[in-house]
């Protein structure tokens, strides 16, 4: 299991660069779901990859942020963001899927767009689960590898190793439904949807919760 996140010079200042710049449209594409996924949030949230910090703005202003960004590059963005939307920020530059909380400490924790990027996802989930208190709520919206033999499914096996480079690390054709269906939540609420947009390789998606 790879604990280690290489920060990369070129393409690390490039993609958070890409996040700031998208997170109106991300809005549009998201924002419905995001409202009714993280509707009456805890006071502390912990957070998988937030990137620029896309969803601090479906956050309550005085909200404790646990921010698990091991992308160096993200961090001035996320810490703007958090000062706009009255975030308390604790940036954590370590991977998901060695997470220095202990267990059973944290009521709710976000994923959205990063099950397809972290090396090892089996490891994030079972962090995220071990981290839950009982009955804790882990909130997500993911993109996933399409049907098989479908023209998305075609798409995606197609520009993936390019969308991969440039992506650092993104999977467009990661079975995660698969995987959150195999971790042992309690109950898991989840839609499998497509949601349309010029990003063809991540039309298909899962959005939901679950809960420890
Ligand atoms: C596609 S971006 C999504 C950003 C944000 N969640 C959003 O919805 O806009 C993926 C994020 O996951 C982060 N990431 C990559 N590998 C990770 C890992 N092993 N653990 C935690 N975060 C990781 C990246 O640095 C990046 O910020």
């Amino acid at each position: 299991m790879s604990k280690e996140f290489k920060n990369n010079t070129i393409r690390g200042p490039i993609n958070a660069w890409v996040f700031r710049v998208l997170s109106g449209y991300m809005d549009r594409l998201f924002g419905k779901s995001k409202r009714k996924l993280f509707k009456n949030h805890p006071e502390m949230v912990v957070e998988i990859g937030p990137g620029a910090g896309a969803n601090m703005r479906y956050l309550k202003v005085g909200t404790r942020l646990i921010a698990i960004e091991p992308n160096i590059h993200m961090h001035a963005n996320l810490k703007k963001t958090a000062i706009k939307y009255g975030i308390h920020l604790e940036i954590k530059e370590i991977v998901g899927e060695s997470i220095d909380l202990p267990d059973n400490s944290c009521d709710f924790v976000v994923s959205t767009l990063v099950l397809c990027t972290v090396d090892d996802p089996e490891a994030c989930m079972h962090q995220i689960k071990r981290i839950l208190k009982p009955s804790g709520v882990f909130v997500f919206i993911e993109h996933v590898k399409a049907r098989e033999n479908s023209m998305l499914a075609f798409i995606q096996n197609l520009i993936h190793k390019p969308w991969h480079w440039f992506f650092e690390g993104c999977h467009t054709n990661r079975n995660t439904r698969q995987l959150l269906e195999s971790v042992g939540f309690s109950r898991l609420e989840l839609e499998t949807y497509n949601s349309y947009s010029p990003f063809i390789p991540i039309i298909p998606q899962v959005r939901g919760r679950a809960i420890k």
